[in-house]
């Protein structure tokens, strides 16, 4: 049984593989109706329960388009609407249910080891709808993206980052090494990756650069990424971290000195870290970026049910 819970923990070859079922995919399915099934309906009868702990629109929406492709069907569920959620039963027993009535589980919570302990007790796989440390299924669908748009392997590349050390980032830096492209981030001091992560790209022979300057960031890049200064889970001053990041805002002189053709990026929602200019400028491909997570959950759910072609 394959999870999807962390891109680091999962081998580039089977995170390769994803890509290049979700390219396939999607090619195929050109004439086709949102709701109309990819030919076989490779996962028709299964169930997949999605539960949010936190907003989301995208993710949400995505994951339901993906298992209707591919013949099955999702249940979506708020946590607080559980006895879970109120304190009344326990992650091991919520688990066993949900792996009574469903084949696979998608989570997106404010705690980290919530995901371990449902892996610990589920039966089913479980994918990480994004926690405080990662977003493993945006990211994934970011590289699809970025090969798509400059149709060149992501390895061939200079990916560069300006914005919060956040979850999103820590996936960025794990597909980072699993993928073999250079990132550069550019953010302030305070700000910079945790040691943890830093440790675990050494670990892996790998280098990221970490800019405290957003122009040196973005010096030759061919993709700038962004996100919120203020992620979901963040209980910080807000004012003040935005204020800190002020001069690491996106505008449109960022892109003089990248290389020809870069793109913008966000997996959004957004908040006011990036010039509108640019967020709807001629760079920005953040709606393609958006659509393109349903594909891309196609291959993460056929990777974990065990079917990918
Ligand atoms: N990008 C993303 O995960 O969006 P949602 O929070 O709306 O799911
Ligand atoms: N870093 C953001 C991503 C939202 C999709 C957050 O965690 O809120």
């Amino acid at each position: 049984m394959k999870h999807f819970i962390n891109l680091k923990d999962i081998p580039s070859k089977d995170l390769r593989n994803i890509i290049i079922d979700a390219k396939k995919r999607k090619k195929l399915r050109k004439n086709l109706n949102t709701l109309e099934p990819d030919n076989g309906s490779p996962l028709k009868g299964k169930m997949l329960v999605q539960m949010f702990e936190k907003a989301s629109i995208r993710t949400r929406i995505s994951f339901y388009l993906a298992i209707k492709q591919l013949g099955g069907g999702t249940l979506t569920l708020k946590s607080n609407e559980l006895h879970l959620g109120q304190g009344g039963e326990t992650i091991a027993d919520t688990a066993k249910i949900i792996s009574t009535y469903a084949d696979g589980f998608m989570l997106r919570t404010d705690n980290d080891k919530k995901i371990d302990d449902f892996k610990k007790y589920l039966t089913i796989p479980i994918i990480n709808g994004l926690s405080p440390s990662s977003h493993p299924t945006q990211v994934i669908s970011d590289i699809f993206t970025i090969e798509e748009i400059k149709k060149k392997q992501v390895s061939k590349l200079n990916i560069c980052w300006i914005g919060d050390s956040n979850n999103v980032l820590n996936s960025l830096i794990a597909a980072s090494v699993k993928f073999s492209f250079r990132l550069s981030i550019g953010c302030p001091k305070k700000f910079e990756p945790k040691k943890k992560v830093k440790n675990w790209v050494k670990k892996n022979n790998k280098k990221i650069y970490i800019y405290n300057d957003p122009k040196k960031a973005a010096y030759n890049a061919d993709v700038i990424f962004s996100d919120k200064v203020i992620s979901l889970n963040d209980n910080v001053n807000k004012r003040s971290k935005i204020k800190q990041f002020q001069k690491f805002k996106i505008k449109k002189s960022l892109f003089k000195n990248t290389n020809k053709g870069c793109i913008f990026l966000h997996c959004l929602p957004r908040g006011d870290e990036v010039d509108e200019e640019v967020f709807l400028g001629k760079n920005s491909h953040v709606w393609q970026q958006a659509l393109n997570r349903v594909h891309v959950q196609k291959s993460i759910l056929l990777y974990c049910f065990g079917k990918l072609r």
